[in-house]
């Protein structure tokens, strides 16, 4: 019945973008012409459905956020959801219906404000520790997502995995990346998918895999360098970065412009749009040097063609603070160049 009111009043929001034959023999290897990405300027919902249970990681998302994350220029939201704390253990591996029903409401409220989404699997940590029977259940979640919202418009995109590591190789990534994508195009053809990218979605990652050239796919990365400087005062990393830590060196600059070109061109060949899917320096960095890195990093993504989404929106890698209910002005122009607005 949701579904079906979901379907009737999101179906008329979808978009149709044209579609782009890409093959996987040898010619496409060598593509040179990337379709155009669906995504421009997006922002990451964290700290919200990537929780155990949202709220308790201190944000609940809310429909106002969706209207003022539009109004401020971006296109897009992605939605980082811990769906493997709401899945049976045991197959069929049902997905708990009520947080589906939770899930419905932000997407409406999303779609309702003319964004486009993006849904992923976040922080599955059970499968990048045991393979078995967690692929398994990760087929399972998305066998059950996919359908659920086989009638919602082409703006819903989905993301396969959010940051795989250790038990999930390179080789496995590929590999689930293939099988997941069978399994949404048996109810919807025509949806963007994104790829999860291995060794935590560093850029390595993507050099080490061998995506499926399928139409309608993207190719992922995320990018926090120097780790030191956008994840100092973190308290979840392995060790802590102290902080007080600066940037905005000549040499850090060029740095990430070589990385990202370095992106660009390893990447060339698959003929795949690419989309920066996290960037973010936590909120204990100093204010003006984590403007002037995040511009960088935008503008430098921007110049290489590739798509991006911040992270985040609130409650740590702040854009919008939280204390204030207002949007953090260096943070906002250094993403959304103020003449768009
Ligand atoms: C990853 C994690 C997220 C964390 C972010 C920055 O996306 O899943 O929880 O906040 O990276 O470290």
């Amino acid at each position: 019945m949701r579904c079906m009111f979901l379907a009737i009043v999101l179906g008329v929001l979808s978009c149709s973008s044209e579609k782009t034959a890409v093959s996987n023999d040898a010619a496409a290897q060598t593509a040179t012409t990337v379709p155009a990405s669906p995504i421009e300027r997006c922002i990451n919902l964290g700290s919200a459905l990537e929780a155990p249970n949202e709220g308790e990681w201190g944000y609940t998302i809310r429909a106002v956020d969706m209207q003022r994350i539009a109004d401020a220029g971006f296109d897009t939201v992605r939605i980082p959801i811990k769906w493997s704390a709401h899945t049976e253990n045991v197959p069929p591996y049902t997905i708990d219906r009520s947080f589906m029903a939770r899930i419905d409401d932000v997407l409406t409220a999303a779609l309702m404000a003319d964004l486009q989404v993006i849904i992923n699997v976040h922080h599955y940590d059970e499968l990048n520790a045991k393979l078995t029977p967690h692929k398994e259940r990760l087929y399972a979640m998305w066998d059950q997502i996919a359908y659920h919202y086989q009638d919602v418009g082409d703006r819903l995109i989905f993301e396969v995995l959010n940051e795989p590591h250790s038990k999930m190789t390179f080789e496995e990534v590929d590999t689930v990346n293939r099988r997941v994508l069978d399994r949404i195009r048996q109810v919807s053809p025509d949806r963007w998918v994104i790829y999860a990218t291995g060794q935590w979605a560093n850029p390595i990652g993507l050099y080490k895999s061998k995506p499926y050239l399928a139409p309608r796919t993207i190719l992922s990365f995320h990018y926090y360098g120097p780790f030191e400087f956008t994840h100092q005062g973190a308290t979840w990393t392995e060790k802590p970065y102290p902080i007080g830590v600066s940037w905005g060196t000549p040499e850090q600059y060029a740095t990430i412009e070589k990385d990202f070109a370095t992106v660009r061109a390893k990447m060339a060949p698959y003929g795949l749009p690419i989309f920066l899917g996290e960037f973010g320096a936590y909120d204990p960095a100093p204010a003006f040097e984590r403007a002037k890195w995040t511009e960088h990093v935008r503008k430098t993504a921007e110049a290489n063609g590739f798509s991006w989404c911040h992270w985040s929106y609130t409650s740590g890698f702040e854009v919008f603070s939280k204390k204030d209910q207002a949007w953090i002005p260096e943070m906002k122009d250094a993403l959304i160049t103020p003449f768009r607005r």
